[in-house]
């Protein structure tokens, strides 16, 4: 994430944010969605949780991982303890590509001046990409989800945490154990979230 694109949203303007994302024209992919969907959660945690982009679900209704993977994200954080509003939620675009595609180079580029935003306003200290778009967009190109994830990457300040994307279970269910760790490694990290 370049520096040198950083908005800066002092004074808690995250409704700013949200109504200035609302109004985005900054890629074509608005002109092909319903609307913006922005992340959601909380802004104190100081945890992320960062996907692709919206689906056909969250297209409709508005919100981050509310489909069938959302579904499947909500039952393993409760299993592991971890409720979905403690943790802040979010994608890497915002409006859903077209048959549910990869977000292209060009559009997570567009997109990332909110995501930046969102960054600044929530101060992550830990970040879990879900799925490989995420942890290439976000970490580093070329890295492999599945030798990468449940592993910590130290950048800075911040800890990667990256995991399968939930989506990915429903074609491999054996992935499903693989996230349930992770998601406890999670939960762990965020009873000392400030030690970090
Ligand atoms: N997949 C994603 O990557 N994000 C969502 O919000 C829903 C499904």
């Amino acid at each position: 994430i370049r520096k040198n694109q950083l908005i800066t949203y002092p004074n808690n303007s995250y409704e700013k944010l949200k109504s200035e994302a609302r109004e985005c024209q900054r890629c074509h992919l608005r002109e092909q969605c319903t609307q913006v969907v922005m992340g959601e959660g909380s802004l104190e945690n100081r945890i992320m949780l960062i996907g692709e982009g919206p689906g056909a679900d969250e297209d409709e209704k508005g919100r981050p991982f509310v489909g069938r993977a959302g579904q499947l994200l909500n039952d393993i954080m409760k299993d592991v303890g971890l409720k979905r509003e403690d943790l802040y939620i979010s994608n890497i675009v915002k409006c859903r590509p077209p048959d549910n595609r990869a977000p292209k180079n060009d559009e997570m580029e567009a997109c990332s001046p909110i995501l930046k935003a969102e960054i600044e306003i929530v101060e992550p200290k830990v970040i879990m990409p879900l799925g490989s778009t995420a942890l290439n967009y976000l970490v580093e190109d070329g890295l492999s989800i599945t030798s990468k994830r449940g592993e910590w990457i130290e950048r800075g300040e911040l800890f990667f945490l990256p995991t399968f994307h939930p989506a990915y279970i429903f074609r491999n269910r054996g992935a499903e154990e693989d996230v349930r760790r992770d998601f406890k490694v999670l939960k762990k990290a965020s009873e000392r979230i400030e030690e970090l």
